[in-house]
């Protein structure tokens, strides 16, 4: 059966709709947009073209997933993050906006002409490193996983900016990680405790890495954990860069104090949400 393009997106908003998806139009323009590999505004000038029935079939498959709840970025196999795109899948998190505060205080932490030695811990599809050397040119960079898939990922990122050289992937727990003299630590560890999971959106609760999100019961686990190791890890006078949830800069603070650390700054997202914390190693 054939049908045009007009009939297809009313059918797929109307779906969507039935599952309360929260933009119905939009995702269907974007899944049928990907099914036929046309941007969006070809579609919108082209409303009577047929759909081949090959790409009726992707299209449903597709739609579906979107039905269950599974978020765009996954279903479409890319997010933007800072200035650049990154593919990812299920094996990652999706880069935040949030997040791009953490690289934007990164940065100022980074004198251009410098060659620093950074290491991030935890770095999913590699956004926030990737992100940082694509402006940093003259330094280097590890990062660390404890997902082989999440390693993967973040190496095809770094491949797909010309980064391969400069950023060493290793797949390992930071618990077992053994590498000294870092200037400068980042990170955006799991960092939601056991009731904020329960009460995730459903995209992100059953779609979403759980191993990217849970930081335990109080949500400090894998806070902590890089607090104290990295006052090893780092030189002195080494910067601590975290993203912690909007509800954990006193006790974040706390922390820091208690393991030899002096706060910089805190600072907040776009949402004017506490979200970042920059901090030296005494
Ligand atoms: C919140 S995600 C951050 C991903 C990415 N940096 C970003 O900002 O989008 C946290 C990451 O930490 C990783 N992780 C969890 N436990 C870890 C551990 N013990 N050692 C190393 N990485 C870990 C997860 O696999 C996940 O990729």
């Amino acid at each position: 059966m054939k049908m045009i393009y007009s009939e297809i997106l009313k059918k797929g908003e109307n779906f969507l709709k039935k599952n309360k998806i929260k933009n119905p139009h939009l995702d269907t323009e974007l899944i049928l947009s990907k099914v036929i590999n046309k941007k969006r505004e070809e579609i919108l000038l082209n409303t009577n073209n047929n759909l081949k029935k090959k790409d009726l079939i992707k299209f449903k498959k597709y739609l579906s997933r979107r039905y269950e709840k599974e978020p765009m970025a996954y279903i479409l196999g890319y997010k933007y993050f800072w200035k650049h795109k990154f593919l990812i899948n299920k094996s990652v998190l999706i880069p935040r906006p949030d997040t791009e505060k953490v690289v934007e205080e990164t940065l100022k932490n980074l004198p251009i002409e410098k060659s620093k030695k950074i290491l991030e811990i935890g770095t999913g599809s590699g956004c926030i490193i990737v992100s940082v050397l694509k402006e940093r040119p003259k330094c280097k960079a590890t990062a660390i996983d404890i997902s082989k898939n999440a390693i993967n990922i973040a190496k095809t990122n770094a491949k797909l900016h010309q980064l391969e050289n400069k950023i060493n992937f290793i797949n390992i727990d930071i618990d077992k990680f053994k590498s000294y003299n870092y200037d400068l630590i980042i990170s955006n560890p799991p960092y939601i405790n056991s009731i904020e999971l329960k009460r995730l959106d459903d995209d992100i609760k059953f779609h979403e890495p759980t191993l990217a999100l849970s930081g335990g019961l109080d949500g400090f686990k894998y806070l902590k954990k890089i607090i104290v190791k990295s006052n090893k890890l780092l030189k002195i006078n080494g910067k601590l860069i975290l993203e912690i949830g909007h509800r954990q800069k006193n006790q974040c603070s706390k922390i820091l104090n208690e393991n030899g650390y002096y706060i910089n700054q805190i600072s907040k997202d776009l949402s004017g949400k506490d979200r970042c914390v920059v901090s030296t190693k005494l």
